[in-house]
Parts: C-alpha cells; structure tokens; sequence
C-alpha cells in the first residue's frame, strides 16, 4: 500500500479541528451503525458480571471507602495490573502504576508531566484523533511520522525527527495502531526505545488494544524494552473488559510523583466504587477466559468484515489485515472524498471514519477507518453494501 509520504517539519493543527472533532465523536454516539467509533460493541463484554462483582465490592466496603480514594488510586487493583506486566516479564510494581479515568487521561497526564507549552512532540500520522486533541490543547509542536498500514512507523523518519530538532516526547502506538491496525516488530520495538534513550526523549506509549490480539502470544509494549524508565506505559480496560467504566492507567516510577499532583490538580482522583468492583472481578473471575472468547470473536468478525469489502467495494480498494484490534483502515482512489461519502451516510443513521480526521493537515481525504467489532446483523451487511456502492459512484471507473 503506498503511504501518503509527509514532510517532518512541525505541524500545527488546523483551527477547525476541535469543532470538527467533536460533531463526529457526537453523532456516533447517536448514529445506529457507528462504523466511524472507536468504541468496541458493548455486546461483545460480561456487563452483567461486572454488575455483580461492583455489588459484591460495595457491600464488602465500608462507608468511609467510598471517598478514600486519592491517587495513585486503588492498591487492589494496581496490584492486579501489575502482576499481568509482571506474568509477561516486565517488572512492574503497584507503586508504579497511577490509576486514571481511562487511557485519556494516563496519555494526556503524560504528556504534561514531560511537556510545557511550546514544546515540540513527535506523533504518528496518520495518528489517533486524541493525540491531535492533545497537543492543541496543551500548546505542543507536532512532528507527524509516517506510518505505514504494512510496513509501521517509519523509523528513519524517526531518527531524522529526534536528530534535527529538540523533542521532548513520542505519542507513539506499538501494537494495533489506531487507525492502520499496523504493529512494529519486536526489532522495531527496540529500535525506538534505543533512539529514545539515545535523545533522552520520552516514550509515551498508548498501549490500549494489545490484549486484543489474534495470534498465539500478546505482544509485548515498548516498555518491555526499557531499561531507563524512559516509557510511559498507557493502558486501560476500555477495550478489552469494561467500555464505559472510564478505568485507566500510566505506569512510570520516575515520574510517578508528577503524574499523581498533576492529577490531583485536574480531576483529583479516579472512581473509588468502580476501581474497587473491577478489582473483585479480576479477582474472582477469569479476565483470561473472557479475553480468549472476546479475540476469537474479534477475528471471526474481521474476516467476515473483510469478505463482504472484497466483495461489495471496488477491486481498487486496499484493505490491510491486522494481527488484532477491531479497525480496518481502506485506501480507495485519490478521487474518493471520505468526508463527503461520511456526510451522506449520516443521514441513512451510518458513520464512518473518514481519513482527515486522523491529519493534521487533512491528509489521507481518501481513506477511512472502520470499526469491525460489530456483529453482522442484515442492517449492518445492508450499510456495508450501500458503502461499497457510494465509493463505486465517487470512484473514477
Ligand atoms: C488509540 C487510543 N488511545 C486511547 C484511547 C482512549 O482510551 P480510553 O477509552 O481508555 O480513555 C482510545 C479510545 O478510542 C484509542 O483508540
């Protein structure tokens, strides 16, 4: 698949970006088919076990629990996460780990425990919409590296960014990237966490869909690689247990202080009540087992996605075919405008994730993401197919 090539100069995010942004993130909350969210399906989750197991934590506790909760957030619980780090050789204690609301708040926490205003910051492109979000936000420069849905982060872009200008942080996604689904080779993995220690840059990784991976072993972070506590691990349960419940975290020692204060100072602590009752659930019942089921029907379900694409889309269409995650991300001819294609679709209750979303400067008009967790009922076979006749009509032949 040909990547858009990019320049490396700094980017700044379009003004219109924040207005844009939000209207999509709030019309698929609204829409029937959200093809465009990045929410997995929330039938695909034990919901009524989790109900359970918060009422189970809440009759335990006493009063007084309710609001004891200050960061870094429930010790249970950082308990839980770290020994999986730890089952997957990466020595991670619960002193390291800041409970957060959802991987949101770990990556944006991040980002201002290392970065004042002005700074400047590598992010991928085509890059997630809340790493764009961020660095508006805060004021940061970004530096957009190309990623490739085959062949990943391109790391001589890398190395050229970190080299000729004074980076203070990668926003960077190992595993099943949002929005290619592409992930870097253990060498590759390596690679970066060795350029950043060579640059005394930090790594911020977002880390949330590795557990949803389809082959034999899960991948490893970037962390596993981190010999310096230069990584900044972000994770959370959004994707892969609990949608919704907004349970979260950043695992860092050095700067495990910081993370908590700037905590305190934005939203002051995490959720008491739920931390505790997703804590009893890891606890009493098997994560691993629910996670076995969720990647097979994740896969099952990419495959299927993928048939009904080959079949109802133009033969120009390029789709990749991640190892895990829920997206597809589509190349289609230059001739096709995503966004306009996203508007028609709106008003038959369907969206989409059209390409200049993940931009900063509306690049990739011509692709799209879409969110393949859903199962495939006739309303959603029938948007696929009205999908695949839209892009037809705005292809050239
Ligand atoms: C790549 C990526 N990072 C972070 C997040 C945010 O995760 P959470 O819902 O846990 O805040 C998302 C959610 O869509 C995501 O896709």
């Amino acid at each position: 698949m040909s990547a858009e090539r990019i320049d490396s100069d700094v980017a700044t995010i379009r003004p219109d970006y924040k207005d844009e942004l939000f209207e999509f993130l709030k019309n698929n909350s609204q829409l029937d088919i959200a093809l465009g969210s990045a929410f997995p399906s929330p039938h695909l989750f034990p919901i009524a076990d989790l109900n359970r197991h918060l009422a189970s934590a809440g009759r335990k506790s006493p009063a007084e629990t309710v609001i004891q909760n200050m960061p870094p957030g429930n010790e249970g619980l950082r308990r839980l996460i770290a020994q999986r780090y730890i089952t997957e050789g990466i020595a991670v204690s619960h002193q390291d780990i800041v409970l957060t609301s959802g991987a949101m708040e770990a990556l944006n926490l991040s980002l201002e425990a290392i970065c004042e205003p002005g700074d400047t910051v590598v992010i991928e492109s085509p890059a997630f919409y809340g790493a764009l979000q961020a660095v508006e936000r805060l004021k940061l420069k970004a530096i957009e590296v190309p990623v490739d849905p085959i062949t990943g982060l391109c790391l001589d872009s890398l190395a050229n960014a970190l080299a000729d200008n004074d980076v203070k942080a990668c926003w960077l996604m190992a595993n099943f990237q949002n929005p290619t689904g592409v992930s870097m080779s253990d060498d590759k993995k390596k690679a970066v966490v060795e350029l950043a220690e060579q640059h005394q840059v930090y790594l911020v990784e977002d880390d949330v869909y590795s557990e949803l991976y389809f082959g034999e072993v899960k991948p490893a972070p970037l962390k596993l690689w981190d010999r310096s506590d230069r990584v900044l691990l972000c994770g959370s349960f959004s994707k892969s247990l609990c949608p919704g419940y907004r349970i979260g975290w950043v695992v860092n020692r050095a700067l495990n202080e910081k993370l908590q204060k700037q905590q305190m100072i934005s939203t002051l602590a995490g959720s008491g009540p739920i931390q505790q009752g997703v804590a009893h659930y890891l606890q009493y019942e098997s994560y691993d087992n629910h996670l076995r089921k969720l990647r097979k029907q994740l896969a099952a379900r990419q495959s299927a996605f993928i048939t009904l694409i080959k079949r109802h889309f133009p033969a120009q269409t390029v789709v990749a075919q991640p190892q895990g995650g829920y997206f597809l991300w589509l190349e289609l001819q230059q001739s096709v405008d995503t966004y306009q294609i996203y508007r028609h679709l709106c008003q038959s209750g369907i969206s989409i994730g059209y390409g200049r979303l993940f931009s900063s400067k509306q690049q990739y008009q011509n692709c799209m993401r879409l969110n393949i967790s859903f199962e495939q009922t006739k309303p959603l076979c029938e948007a696929i197919i009205m999908l695949g006749q839209l892009i037809t009509d705005h292809s050239d032949n």
